[in-house]
């Protein structure tokens, strides 16, 4: 259905009705303070509330990160809604009658809209049947099932809305139609009842099965899972498509997970409902489950809506049917991933167990530990390509060359690329470096109708000519990287000295962390900004550190010109800071990067200079050095890049 343009009589109205406060209370605790009311702003972490609602003006404001506006911005900010999907909304919850600016669409448009209300009230008195069941004696197996041997409390049962459907045939066909009046055809189209094929009449779809609701983002149930309670087929029964519900847009349990996906900013895709079901119960709360079919394009953005940096881990049966899921999941939305528009990683639990079954046996812990150290989605398509192969055969070597090549060429990103080509060489080399640099030439042929490899790769060895390139890689390197590297370092280096400054408990990490690696500030007026930091050391608390050194400098009036940004903080650097362990990581990784290409290149150099009939050793030792910071540095590249790509 589009959705016509609405009149503003429409939305004054709405205004009107959909008080702050009630809007607001269903989401925040309010507590009155004055004539207004305050709490904790749920757009951005605090411990004490700065977020402030007014009746009298109708407005909310957070002192602590500036969000604001009325009842339908809070709405459409809070559920990243559109503007006229919260008035729709809001309109079906105030009873408000809906009006558009083109008469033609009117009459069909509220007839839609009350269809549609009404069908929500359906399915929502059919959970409520359906929960009623469970704890009457007719669900008593059900409920021992869910408490025996999916080992659910009665909480996350309650959580869940889950439920039983009585064994008989028209259980719910009367109580929806006889008892409680709804028009069948209603009771037909929310997918619950069939028409009888032999006879006159209506028969329940659902009969003695577990009963799962699935609800859509606000909440409201849209359709069911029912699953059997034994070994009878289908295993699990789903309600049809409806016009409330369409299996390529929904996500199992995902308005209970959109806060835990923003708050984590990482989203989980299971297989399952009682995976997600599980997790959730075990304090996992950033799950969603996808319908038993591929994930969709529309499933992936839905529940990426959430998750800032777009990081998505798909957790899917590591037996065969799993793997294919995976696969095939992946072929939808590869191309957000060759783009990185979405940070994929796959997550196979061992032994081929789904995550109802690990967390039976594992802690919630161990469970997070496999999450956290999930492959990312290029790494484990290449663990499959080469899984179960030999590369000592020719056949096999040959197929696995070609396989990776495959991937390779859709990669867009230049130093995702980069890494990729350096990592699947290292596999094609067999262990043995001499190998190296011919494995990386072959791939970069191979891949090469792009082109836009070989005028970026600036620090890959390109050994087949090495005295040509030696000049024209240097001049290539003094043009092209200061102004961006330079940048980038400015920040990282900028964003470090922030936190020093603001973020106390991070400070011995970025000392340490700094020493260890042996890394300086490169920018003078930071170095200056370090020196002046050391030299009043050990100041506890945050606000001394930052006005001590701000006295400090007032002798400096031309540094701190230059650096007194870092002292206070803005909206974004707000942001920024509230991440400090990825941002410190990120930061540092970008310092040591900058390190670690000088010296990659001078080692090239020297190498690319160095005669290996006339010097073998010193031609191998220098190969030696260069290859150990081109490691390093893809390393680098990989917290760099997998970890805030958006800030550095
Ligand atoms: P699985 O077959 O992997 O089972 O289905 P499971 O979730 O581990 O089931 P349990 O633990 O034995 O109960 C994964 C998902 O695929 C869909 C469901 O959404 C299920 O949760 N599915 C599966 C169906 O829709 N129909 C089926 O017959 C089977
Ligand atoms: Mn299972």
């Amino acid at each position: 259905m589009s959705i016509p343009r609405l009149h503003p009589d429409t939305i004054e109205e709405i205004k009107q009705r959909a008080d702050i406060y009630d809007v607001i209370s269903e989401h925040v605790v309010l507590r009155r303070r004055g004539k207004d009311f305050v709490g904790l702003c749920p757009f951005h972490e605090e411990k004490t509330p700065s977020f402030t609602v007014s009746s009298s003006k109708q407005m909310y404001y957070c002192f602590g990160c500036q969000a604001g506006g009325n009842a339908i911005k809070f709405l459409m900010d809070l559920h990243k809604h559109s503007f006229s999907e919260v008035v729709l909304d809001l309109a079906r919850r105030y009873q408000v009658p809906v009006q558009t600016l083109e008469p033609e669409h009117r009459q069909e448009f509220s007839r839609q809209l009350s269809e549609r209300s009404q069908l929500y009230e359906v399915l929502a008195s059919a959970s409520q049947f359906y929960q009623h069941a469970l704890k009457q004696s007719q669900g008593k197996l059900a409920l021992e099932y869910l408490r025996e041997k999916r080992q659910l409390t009665d909480e996350t049962i309650g959580q869940f809305n889950l439920g039983y459907a009585p064994a008989g045939w028209e259980t719910l066909y009367r109580y929806l139609v006889e008892d409680k009046r709804y028009p069948v055809q209603l009771v037909e189209k929310a997918g619950l009842i069939k028409p009888r094929k032999e006879s006159t009449g209506y028969y329940d779809v659902f009969r003695d099965r577990i009963m799962i609701p699935i609800h859509d983002i606000m909440g409201r149930a849209i359709a069911f899972g029912g699953r059997s309670l034994g070994e009878e087929q289908p295993k699990y029964l789903n309600s049809p498509e409806t016009e409330l519900f369409q299996k390529g847009k929904t996500l199992f349990a995902l308005h209970q997970a959109k806060a835990g996906i923003s708050q984590l900013d990482q989203a989980v895709v299971v297989e399952g409902y009682f995976d997600a079901i599980a997790l959730h119960a075990a304090g996992i709360n950033n799950v969603v489950a996808s319908l038993g079919t591929a994930l969709s394009l529309e499933q992936v953005r839905l529940v990426l809506r959430y998750s800032d940096s777009k990081q998505l881990i798909l957790n899917f049966d590591a037996d065969k049917a799993g793997t294919i899921a995976a696969e095939r999941a992946i072929g939808e939305i590869a191309n957000l991933a060759y783009k990185g528009e979405v940070q994929l990683k796959i997550l196979n639990l061992p032994d081929g167990k789904d995550a109802d079954e690990y967390l039976l046996a594992r802690s919630p812990e161990d469970y997070r530990q496999l999450l956290a150290n999930a492959p990312l989605w290029l790494d484990w398509q290449i663990q499959q390509i080469i899984k179960n192969r030999d590369l000592k055969q020719a056949t096999d070597f040959q197929q696995v060359s070609q396989q990776l090549v495959k991937l390779l060429k859709n990669i867009e990103n230049s130093d995702t690329l980069n890494y990729y080509v350096s990592h699947c060489a290292e596999i094609l080399a067999l262990g043995d470096t001499r190998l190296l640099p011919l494995r990386v030439e072959n791939l970069l042929t191979q891949i090469a109708p792009q082109n836009s490899y070989s005028s970026q790769s600036a620090y890959l060895p390109r050994p087949k000519q090495p005295r040509i390139t030696t000049q024209s890689s240097t001049q290539e390197s003094k043009k092209t990287t200061p102004t961006l590297e330079k940048s980038l370092l400015e920040q990282a280096e900028a964003l470090l000295l922030r936190i020093y400054l603001h973020c106390p408990e991070q400070r011995q990490f970025i000392t340490d962390a700094l020493e260890e690696r042996d890394l300086q500030f490169s920018l003078s007026h930071h170095r200056f900004l370090w020196q002046q930091i050391l030299e009043i050391s050990s100041v506890p608390l945050e606000q001394e550190l930052i006005s001590t050194v701000q006295d400090r400098f007032l002798e400096f009036p031309e540094e701190i010109e230059l650096v007194s940004h870092l002292f206070h903080l803005n909206e974004k650097s707000q942001k920024e800071i509230l991440r400090t362990p990825q941002v410190v990581q990120a930061a540092i990784a970008c310092m040591e990067r900058v390190l670690r290409e000088k010296r990659y290149r001078h080692f090239l150099e020297l190498w690319q200079q160095t005669d290996p009939q006339v010097e073998p050793e010193r031609w191998q030792s220098y190969y030696q050095a260069f290859y150990a910071e081109k490691q390093r540095l893809q390393e680098l590249d990989r917290q760099r890049l997998f970890s805030l790509p958006e800030l550095l």
